[in-house]
């Protein structure tokens, strides 16, 4: 089974190719999008289980690969990476009427969407992201961004992709903790705008997770399509994409008081953000107790943290969480951006919240 999804943004609009074994069909949907040299940048993990197949698929399609195979982790994503990855591409001679393909996860997906976007003032990409992360997020929208040492994401620019190809069998060799980081992702869709999608996750989000290839291939249709509704309504963030924010606030404080470490990944920040989200909203009289037990009861079945005392190491304390909150990149005029909840699937963005109340859900 295999699904395609749309993100329609006029002339640049583009397809996400959803399904197993999409890898050996990714030469003939490159084909028609690439010209001379095809750099194929990924990381070294990607690349030891997956690089020969796609390289096999493109060679046969007559395509030109160039594969750049960078280290792994968010280190890459820097200025030095950066600065190292396009001359690289300048290398390859790729030129502004070429494609880049971006083959791995998030952090592949970010900084080669940038170079792309940077390079010779813009060059064409495509992404074949290869996390459940980088699947059902990262992939798609467009947003791209390195890290600097004032915070993460904070340099990069809007570039979309011209097409996604989403093989969901690639995510077999993927890491257990990383297929589950990936998978608040999919909770967070429902959590802010989808009620149904998430009975349908209470029934089959464990199957999907266990390897059942169709679900997977589902859950990953139906978060995409609801990336790709808000993505068309919203691109640059100025309204109601900030919805892709629930449990983001929370959950990048706690990635910054830990240290960006191997203590807390990203999905599982906001995991535990998503659970502080509803208990503020419970909190504040937004949201039923009901709710919020039955959303964070559907995470924790499926092994996902929703506690800060889940994290290894020292707790980290309401001080410095609510001052890396002050700091997000998202907070307006020193006021602190969340997405709360009147109920599963019914999320809303404020900036309108006491502090009092953000403190007692973070003690
Ligand atoms: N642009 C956006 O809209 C957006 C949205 C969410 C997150 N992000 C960014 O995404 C990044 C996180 O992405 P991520 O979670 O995919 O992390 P990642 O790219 O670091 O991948 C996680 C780990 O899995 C490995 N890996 C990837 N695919 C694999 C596979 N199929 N088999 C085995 N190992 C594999 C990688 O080598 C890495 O070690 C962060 O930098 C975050 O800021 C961007």
């Amino acid at each position: 089974m295999s699904e395609i999804v749309t993100v329609s943004l006029a002339e640049r609009s583009y397809p996400i190719h959803i399904g197993p074994g999409l890898l050996a069909r990714a030469g003939d949907l490159l084909k028609p999008l690439a010209k001379g040299p095809l750099p194929v940048v990924t990381d070294s993990h990607v690349g030891e289980f997956h690089l020969a197949a796609l390289l096999e698929t493109l060679g046969r399609a007559g395509l030109d690969a160039r594969p750049i195979v960078l280290e792994p982790g968010e280190g890459s994503k820097s200025f030095a990476g950066l600065e190292s990855l396009t001359t690289e591409l300048l290398h390859t001679g790729v030129d502004r009427g070429g494609l880049i393909v971006a083959f791995g996860g998030g952090v592949i997906g970010d900084l080669t969407g940038f170079a792309a976007g940077v390079l010779k003032r813009g060059v064409a990409f495509a992404q074949i992201p290869t996390t459940l992360l980088a699947q059902v997020d990262s992939s798609v929208g467009g947003k791209t961004a390195i890290n600097t040492p004032a915070g993460k994401n904070l340099v990069g620019l809007f570039h979309q992709p011209r097409i996604v190809i989403a093989d969901t069998a690639v995510l077999t060799s993927l890491p257990r903790r990383e297929l589950l980081a990936g998978y608040a992702e999919v909770v967070k869709y429902a959590g802010y705008g989808d009620a149904a999608f998430f009975d349908w996750l209470e029934a089959n989000g464990a199957k999907a997770l266990g390897g059942d290839s169709n679900t997977m291939v589902r859950a990953v249709a139906l978060s995409c399509r609801m990336k790709a509704e808000v993505v068309a309504r919203d691109e640059h963030e100025t309204g109601d994409r900030a919805l892709l924010n629930l449990g983001h606030t929370f959950g990048h404080a706690l990635e910054a008081a830990t240290g960006y470490s191997d203590r807390l990944l990203h999905g599982e920040g906001v995991a535990i953000g998503m659970a502080l989200a509803f208990r503020l909203s419970v909190k504040l009289g937004l949201c039923s107790g009901q709710d919020a037990e039955r959303f964070i009861r559907h995470m924790t079945s499926v092994g996902l943290p929703t506690d800060i005392a889940a994290i290894s190491g020292p707790r980290p304390e309401p001080k410095p969480l609510l001052e890396h909150m002050a700091h997000d990149k998202k907070a307006r005029e020193g006021r602190i951006v969340f997405v709360l909840l009147r109920g599963i699937g019914k999320g809303f963005v404020t900036a309108d919240v006491p502090l009092d109340a953000v403190r007692d859900v973070l003690a």
